[in-house]
């Protein structure tokens, strides 16, 4: 989707929106295009709590165990990060020689995989340019391949939590702003967020203050496999802790692709 921003773009009708602390457990549902359609789950889970609380009261302790039982969450997750190959969207193992000549710095498209729980995507971007082509970032922070150019990071904001594609890679050209002096980044439609993926995808512009979680890649070059093997910076966002929170994904993690959504409008800077 492409389009200006009007005059009920999400961030300019959610003020409110903006003062919740990065990194809260907030869960944003879904951004229509009347206004902001955001769910505060940790206020509702305060509630449930007290209404919880009351039921405690009037039953007595045999209830207690009970009640709280159901009260928390299951307790779902990994005691440390496991390697996990990448599939293809054919289905097929992913290898760094089709990811060099499907992906590249100039396609919005958006492909994630999730890792390592089934509730965290994380983007998966080539940065270098297509085959026989010349241009692209002259250095990509943590990159790997044979251009060091292929990086993941955390698909989901690391403000209120909106996931990709809300979150999306915009190639240079996309839009006449440049975050931060960048031509190319991830932006967030929600409130505007950018995050700079050259650079470890740090924050380029609110609200947002803190980078995407980066998911560390191993190309073994043995068979051309790439494999995610761990997520470095900050849990997350939803999550207390990155291995917490879900189910793992399982012994392989496929690759999907989504349509970017591209809104070319941003907080002042
Ligand atoms: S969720 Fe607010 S900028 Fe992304």
């Amino acid at each position: 989707m492409i389009g200006d921003c009007p005059a009920s773009c999400p961030f300019v009708a959610s003020a409110d929106a903006l003062r919740f602390p990065p990194g809260q457990l907030h869960h944003v549902a879904s951004v229509g295009p009347g206004g902001n359609t955001e769910v505060d789950e940790t206020k509702r889970n305060v509630l449930k709590l007290l209404a919880v609380a009351g039921v405690v009261a009037a039953g007595g302790g045999g209830l207690a165990g009970g009640a709280l039982q159901y009260a928390q969450p299951p307790a779902v997750g990994l005691t440390s990060y496991p390697k996990v190959p990448l599939i293809d969207l054919d289905g097929s193992p992913l290898t760094m020689k089709k990811t060099m000549s499907e992906y590249s710095y100039l396609t919005s498209d958006v492909i994630t995989f999730n890792y390592p729980l089934r509730n965290e995507p994380n983007f998966l971007l080539n940065l270098a340019p297509p085959p026989g082509k010349t241009g692209g970032p002259s250095s990509v922070k943590n990159g790997i391949g044979p251009k060091n150019s292929v990086v993941a990071f955390s698909a989901i904001c690391q403000h209120l939590g909106c996931p990709a594609p809300n979150l999306s890679y915009y190639p240079p050209g996309t839009c006449s702003a440049t975050p931060g002096g960048k031509d190319l980044y991830l932006h967030c439609v929600c409130h505007g967020s950018t995050y700079d993926p050259t650079d470890g995808a740090s924050n380029l512009t609110g609200p947002a203050i803190l980078p995407l979680p980066q998911v560390t890649l191993e190309w073994n070059q043995s068979d051309d496999s790439i494999s995610a093997v761990r997520v470095d910076g900050p849990p997350v966002n939803g999550h207390l802790d990155t291995l917490q929170g879900d189910y793992p994904v399982g012994s392989t993690s496929q690759l999907q692709k989504q349509n970017a959504i591209i809104l070319c409008a941003f907080p002042p800077e």
